[in-house]
């Protein structure tokens, strides 16, 4: 897919449903008594990956598009899938349903892409194998495929060396089977729809400082969830429209929960122009309205507690403070080495392709702003969020870029490319 330079990006834009709010809903839908209606629910490929491995544990899910109804079969209820549960590219996928699987009475195995089996599952192994939990790497090293053996869990307080949402998820998924409490450690709080949404579900989870707390459950109950749009994919607009010159966007109904709004300190950090409208709390999950205007950007330094609350939007920050003035530190975040690419390599690799003066780090990365992007060919390596950020880098850029593999945007954001171009106005 090619992109050239614009002139202006103007109008509206509804993106599609939260991603890990999705998962979420059907996953807990799964376990609970009754009916989940999940309203505005994301049909990309990592979600629906997660709708066929419940199908295929025997849980009636229907989907027509943007309401998914799950009809769950309770705590205990979940069948034997008579083939391996295959993950695709989701590492919420793989690493949620092993904390629910760790207590089935049944064995199973978890695959899924050349990706996601080079991904570190050991950080979910080690805490469930404390739980009572029987494991096995089939892939070796931790790697997937995972064999899990469900059995009777004790509650633990684990430590985690990362603050990672789908660990502290899997070990409270774990909890609510356990023999006792069970508490999280993180070295700083991850993104808390997991315990917004059980809390909604009828478990009881609360949080003292970056612990997360859940008390073993009798029963789940089915509910309605409804998911607002993913400020993950809403970054790709917040960018565009930041950095494309006369730009004005409005990206409407965006979930703008704290532990996952740290785009937003960013962009005021950096001088960038937005404006929350509308802010309302649906399910728990806070969101807004945004309205983006193009702005004179300046460096900024991105470290600590605020890292994960902005994991995935890292790639389009990286490429955003190419056109900024002065420095931007990336740093305190290893974590994107072992994301669906090692998104420090591959983000620098690709945009020093483009011309940016742009340096690898242990845990990020060093981006001096100002100097002029041209096109290049870029290697999104099958990786979603690369290749969305690289469509609105080229909309910049000098010349032609060209990005291979594009189509996997649909990993999480389907339509993603129309409605870009939706934006963009020729006038
Ligand atoms: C997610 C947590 C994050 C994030 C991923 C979705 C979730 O991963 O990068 O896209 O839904 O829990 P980590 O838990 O590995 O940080």
């Amino acid at each position: 897919m090619k992109f050239t330079r614009i002139k202006k990006l103007r109008g509206e834009v509804t993106v599609p449903g939260d991603k890990s709010i999705s998962h979420r809903g059907v996953m807990f839908g799964s376990i609970a008594e009754g009916t989940t209606e999940i309203r505005g629910y994301l049909q990309g490929a990592d979600c629906l990956s997660t709708i066929s491995c419940f199908r295929k544990m025997g849980v009636d899910i229907e989907n027509n598009g943007d309401t998914v109804s799950v009809h769950g079969r309770g705590l205990r209820g979940l069948a034997c899938p008579d083939s391996d549960l295959d993950c695709g590219n989701s590492g919420t996928t793989m690493r949620l349903i092993c904390g629910i699987l760790a207590a089935q009475d049944f064995a199973v195995t978890l695959t899924g892409d050349a990706s996601i089996r080079k991904r570190p599952m050991g950080r979910v192994i080690e805490p469930l194998a404390l739980m009572g939990a029987q494991i096995q790497s089939r892939g070796g090293n931790s790697r997937a495929p995972l064999t899990i053996r469900g059995r009777a869990l004790h509650g633990i307080h684990y430590t985690s060396k990362v603050a990672s949402a789908q660990v502290k998820s899997a070990i409270l998924l774990a909890g609510l089977y356990a023999d006792g409490q069970t508490r999280v450690t993180e070295p700083y709080v991850s993104r808390d729809h997991s315990e917004i949404m059980l809390t909604h579900f009828g478990a009881h989870v609360c949080r003292e400082g970056t612990t997360a707390i859940i008390s073993p459950a009798r029963e789940l109950y089915g509910t309605l969830v409804k998911v607002p749009g993913d400020i993950s994919s809403a970054a790709y607009f917040l960018c565009a429209g930041l950095i494309v010159p006369n730009s004005q966007i409005l990206i409407k109904n965006v979930g703008v929960n704290p532990t996952r709004a740290g785009i937003l300190k960013v962009i005021e950090a950096m001088g960038g122009q937005i404006t929350l409208l509308n802010e309302r709390t649906d399910c728990g999950e806070p969101a807004a309205d945004i309205l983006v205007c193009s702005s004179s950007l300046h460096g900024t330094v991105i470290e600590g507690a605020l890292i994960p609350t902005l994991i995935d939007e890292l790639p389009m920050i990286a490429a955003m403070a190419c056109f900024a003035e002065g420095t931007t530190v990336i740093r305190d975040a290893a974590e994107l080495r072992v994301k669906e690419s090692d998104r420090i390599e591959v983000m620098v690799q690709n945009l020093s392709a483009m011309g940016a003066d742009v340096e690898a780090t242990d845990d990020g990365m060093v981006i001096r702003g100002g100097r002029p992007l041209h096109g290049a060919v870029i290697d999104s390596c099958q990786d979603h969020r690369v290749a969305m950020t690289f469509a609105v880098a080229g909309l910049c850029a000098d010349g032609e870029t060209k990005i291979l593999g594009a189509e996997c945007a649909s990993i999480s954001y389907p339509g993603f490319y129309k409605d870009l171009e939706t934006l963009v106005d020729r006038g």
